[in-house]
């Protein structure tokens, strides 16, 4: 049975779409009292539970301002992200790309962390769940697998920084979810409303990490061997994923 989070006032970023909608609306059907949908710019919801609240990662005053109006916050979600199509070389990208990407995954997500720690932990500390990525595992040639990289790595941080106040921490690793973001992958893809189950069970009940498909699981569970083996398991792998992307962009044209 799903957790419950009767009572609890959920801010979560990127609320437009994707995994951000789901986590709206899943809250609220865990028994919610008051969801912050924010966005760069809120769409219309509907229902008096929701309030849409602008809030742009890389404008720190909008953050500022968020965790100004929302200080009744007790679950943040930091879900907002972009993985932009000319992310494709670590070796050869353009440094204002990178930097782009940096801008919003990393030090927005960071940003957001920041302003609300102290909202959470003046509500009794709370939660932070931080929507990271299975490319933060892989050799994958793009900014947006460092910028999930270093992101996972302030989650630990932050976890045992927020603990002090009581507050948890719960990353989300999972691969390919079915959103606007994948979209130009045509592939195999998990539901974004059953990685935002799993994230919401694994925060109550305190899980600092929530692997929420099966490549995250297989791949965390081969952590521990050399890194010349998991080298070569995820090259294999993902020279696999590259021959069926190509193959399939062949055949549809
Ligand atoms: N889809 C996947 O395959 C996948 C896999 C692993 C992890 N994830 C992670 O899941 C999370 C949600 O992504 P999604 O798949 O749901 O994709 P999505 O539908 O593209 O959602 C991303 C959201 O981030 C928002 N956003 C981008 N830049 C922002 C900014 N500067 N300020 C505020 N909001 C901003 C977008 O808002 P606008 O509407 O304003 O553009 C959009 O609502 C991300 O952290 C992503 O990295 C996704």
């Amino acid at each position: 049975m799903a957790e419950r989070l009767d009572g609890r006032t959920v801010l979560v970023t990127g609320a437009n779409g994707g995994l951000g909608e789901q986590f709206v609306r899943q809250a609220l059907e865990r028994g919610a009292t008051k969801v912050y949908a924010t966005a760069r710019t809120p769409r219309e919801w509907g229902d008096e539970r929701i309030v849409g609240l602008p809030l742009d990662l890389t404008d720190p005053a909008s953050v500022a301002r968020a965790a100004e109006v929302a200080t009744d916050v007790d679950l943040v979600v930091n879900n907002a992200a972009v993985a932009p199509a000319d992310d494709v070389s670590v070796a050869t990208g353009d440094e204002e790309v990178t930097r782009r990407i940096f801008e919003t995954n990393y030090f927005g997500n960071l940003r957001v962390a920041k302003a609300f720690a102290p909202v959470l932990a003046a509500n009794g500390g709370g939660g932070l769940i931080n929507v990271l990525s299975l490319a933060a595992w892989l050799p994958l040639p793009t900014a947006y697998a460092a910028s999930k990289a270093a992101m996972w790595s302030a989650t630990n941080a932050l976890r045992g920084e927020l603990s002090a106040a009581n507050t948890t921490v719960t990353g989300v690793i999972v691969g390919m979810v079915d959103t606007a973001m994948s979209a130009r992958f045509d592939m195999p893809k998990v539901s974004a409303a059953s990685v935002v189950d799993q994230a919401y069970d694994g925060l109550v009940q305190g899980a600092f990490e929530v692997l929420a498909d099966d490549d995250s699981r297989d791949i965390k569970s081969r952590m521990s061997g050399t890194a010349e083996d998991l080298s070569a398991y995820l090259v294999a792998k993902l020279t696999a994923f590259y021959d069926n992307l190509a193959e399939t962009s062949a055949s549809s044209v």
